[in-house]
This record gives structure tokens, sequence and C-alpha cells, in this order.
């Protein structure tokens, strides 16, 4: 069939059969479709949707597009675990190193930062040295050795992906359930992994904003998981406010080492409790989520769980002095305090908003190629429902100059509110398994 029959085909409300979409996927890896055909069939999928079953060809037509990782040589089972995206979502930075120090093989690969959202390949190249690219073996040998290695995907893995969410991003056809179900879940099972923990964030500062979204997304997720012979595991998360106090490349590894010595925010141990359980679960380590937690508590308490993010780092040629000394990473020049403005209650009003504040001070990317500030970021002082008094410091941004951190500040009080009445508390964790 032609690339304009697809196309048609998908503009009529009809659906598409396996043969179309291989011959979509295909085509446009092999550069035989143009770009402006496989926009026009992007926002046919964008207005019309697709089922299950075209979404599952599509994500495996995608994850089939490049290499598929044999993990096989790794003994037990070896559980991915992905977030949807947020603003100061930490999580895999501590969870992972806690699930691989509980006896959980960690074979991570991660992307980097997304619109408003952070990313944790982005983060981890804070940590002075770090390579975040490895060889397939020396990825696999570092997993056998210390049980855990975190990397970026490597350009082989679902190729196609890449190049659609190129022009996704330029297409205005981002969210779209379809399309992040198949771009997601096809990285994710050409990783090789077994088990996959999802953290679908929901919210002003995800790409869903409601949690009827974030549900669809889970179910169509796990769905395809399950298809292509996976275990899967969804935990929805509330992502109105920023997770924990700093947003940021670096701010937020230092967030990450504190939590890993024990002292951890309570909205970041709040998730935890639910993700690393889930983790253990589906990595054959703990029967309840309640025995998962306690092995997480010990594997903070004993230290081993930040023994095995040093042990990371050094086989990742990082300098793990950055563990015992903050002031290693790198370094933003100038430090501004923001004041409350009224006595009032703390609201965030836009979560992707105090995102974008990143972006502003250089800490995110604006084009795809851009070299990012890894030293800048914020440190939210108080969370929404917080009390405060007229001149109380809420936020310290770290900047690279006067003129940005301005800019930033600005974003950032275009983002929250500073209330009478306390405003209602809707975090909101869950898992969504069966
Ligand atoms: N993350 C992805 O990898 N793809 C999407 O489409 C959205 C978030």
């Amino acid at each position: 069939m032609s690339f304009i029959n697809i196309i048609e085909k998908k503009r009529d409300g009809k659906k598409l059969s396996r043969e179309d979409i291989r011959d979509f996927i295909t085509g446009y890896v092999a550069g035989e479709i143009p770009d402006y055909q496989v926009s026009a069939l992007l926002m046919a999928i964008y207005l019309n949707g697709c089922d299950d079953e075209e979404t599952f060809e599509l994500t495996m037509a995608m994850a089939e597009s490049g290499d598929i990782l044999d993990l096989s040589s790794i003994s037990g089972i070896k559980v991915d675990k992905h977030s949807t995206g947020g603003v100061g979502d930490k999580v895999t930075l501590i969870a992972a190193p806690v699930a691989a120090a509980c006896g959980v093989p960690m074979a991570k690969m991660s992307g980097r930062g997304l619109g408003f959202t952070g990313g944790t390949i982005d983060k981890l190249e804070s940590i002075p040295g770090l390579s975040v690219s490895l060889s397939r073996d020396e990825f696999i040998s570092q997993v056998n050795d210390i049980g855990y290695a975190l990397i970026g995907q490597t350009k082989d893995l679902a190729p196609a992906d890449k190049l659609l969410y190129a022009l996704r991003d330029v297409t205005a056809t981002v969210g779209c359930i379809p399309l992040i179900a198949s771009s997601i879940m096809s990285k994710k099972i050409a990783a090789g992994s077994n088990a996959i923990v999802l953290e679908i964030t929901h919210g002003t500062g995800a790409f869903m904003r409601d949690e009827e979204s974030s549900r669809d997304l889970a179910r169509i997720m796990i769905e395809i998981g399950k298809r292509a012979g996976l275990d899967m595991r969804a935990v929805i998360t509330d992502m109105n406010e920023p997770l924990g106090h700093a947003i940021g490349n670096s701010l937020e590894v230092v967030e990450a080492i504190e939590a890993l010595k024990g002292r951890i925010d309570p909205d970041v141990e709040e998730v935890m409790r639910v993700i690393i359980p889930e983790m253990m679960i589906a990595g054959g380590k703990a029967e309840t989520r309640e025995e998962g937690w306690r092995l997480a508590e010990e594997a903070v308490s004993s230290g081993k769980a930040l023994d095995i993010f040093r042990a990371m780092i050094k086989a990742q040629h990082g300098d793990p002095g950055v563990i015992d000394d903050y002031t290693l990473f790198p370094q933003a020049p100038l430090r501004s305090e923001v004041c409350a403005q009224r006595d009032g209650y703390l609201s965030v009003t836009d979560c992707a908003g105090i995102g974008e504040c990143v972006k502003i001070l250089g800490g995110g990317r604006v084009t795809k190629e851009q070299d990012i500030d890894l030293s800048v970021g914020l440190d939210m002082k108080v969370k929404s429902g917080d009390k405060v008094s007229k001149g109380d410091c809420i936020l310290e941004i770290y900047a690279g100059d006067s003129g940005r951190a301005k800019d930033a500040e600005r974003k950032f009080l275009e983002s929250i509110e500073i209330t009478d009445v306390r405003p209602v508390q809707n975090t909101l964790i869950y898992t969504l398994n069966d």
C-alpha cells in the first residue's frame, strides 16, 4: 500500500494493519518516507487515536527498528523503572541503588530532559568525570560485578523513536497517549529487562495533566508490556508540585545522595514507599510491600545503598568524592533568594512553570543539541500548603548571572500564589497493577 493510502486510512478514522505500521516504521527509518508525510500521519493518529492492537504493533515495530538488548548473561530478574516525567523527580537516582543493594540487578538506561521535565542522564552527568555511555559488554559486566549500571540510551536502541520523537516535538503531536505509550514502551522493551515498574505522573508538572489520562496511559502501557511478555507494574503519582526541594541537575543529585544517607524529604519518601517495594516484588526479593520497604530501609541505614551508588560512580569513571564533598559538583557563581511578598500559604499553581525556571537558568535544553549548565537550579524552602510570613525566604536560586536569576524569579512568582486559605493537599500515590 502506498504511504498516502496509509495516511488516508488514519485520517478517515480507520484501523491500521500490522503491515501498514511495519511499512511506516521501516520506510521512515530507511529514509524512504519524507518528514512531511510522517507528520501528516502523526497528526491523524493524534486526532483519531489508535486502538490497543495498533498501539502494540507500533511499539513492537519501533522496538525492533534497532537492537534488542540481551541481558540473559545477568542472573536474576532484571527490573527496569521508568517515569513519564516530572519536575524535581529524582526517584530513579534513589530507587535504583536501593533496589540494587537489595539484590535486584539494575541494568538501567535513562533519558535526557524533555520539555520542562528533567532527565536522569543529565543529572548524573553533573558528577565530574562520570561517563553515561558504556559499551554493551561493559554495561553487562558492570551489572554482574556491582549490581548496578546507569547509562544513556544507545543510538541503536529504538532508532524509530528517536526520529519520531524529534518530529513530534515540532509538529505539536507529543501529548497523545498511543504515541507516548509506544515511544516509552519501545525503548523499555528494547532495553531487555524482564519487569518494568512505571511511575506515571499527572498534574501541572507532568505530560498527563489529569488523573484519568494518567490511568489511561498506565493501562495501555501495562497492556503492551504484558503482550510483550513482561511483568508490568504501575504507580500513579501526583506531580502538581516539584518532588522534594531541589530542581536542577547537580542539586537533585545532592538531594538524592542525602536521601541515600537517610535524610529524605517526606514527599520523596512517600513515593519511594510505593515504588521501591514494587521493584523488590518484581525482582523476587520481597513478597509484600511491607517487606520490600523494610529491606529498603535496611539498605539505607546500613550504608549499602550509598556504597552501590559510590561503586557505580567509580565504575563509570566519575569522582566518588562528591558523595562526601558537594563542593566537587559544578558550582553556580550566583545565589539569590526569593522572599514571600505577603503572609499566607504557599500554593504551586503551575509546576511546569517551575521546571521552566531551570530552562531559563540554562539547566535545560531549548534546542536539541544544546549544552546545559549542570550547576544551576532552584532550592524550594517551602512546599504547597506551608504557612509563610511576608519576607520569609521561599526559594533560593542558583544561577550563572543576575539577568537569568531575575527572569527565573519572575517565572517562579508566576507559578505560585500565596493564598489566605491553605490549599487542598492533593498528593495521591497508588499502584495500578492488574
Ligand atoms: N517520554 C518518552 O520517551 N516519550 C514520550 O513520548 C513522552 C515521554
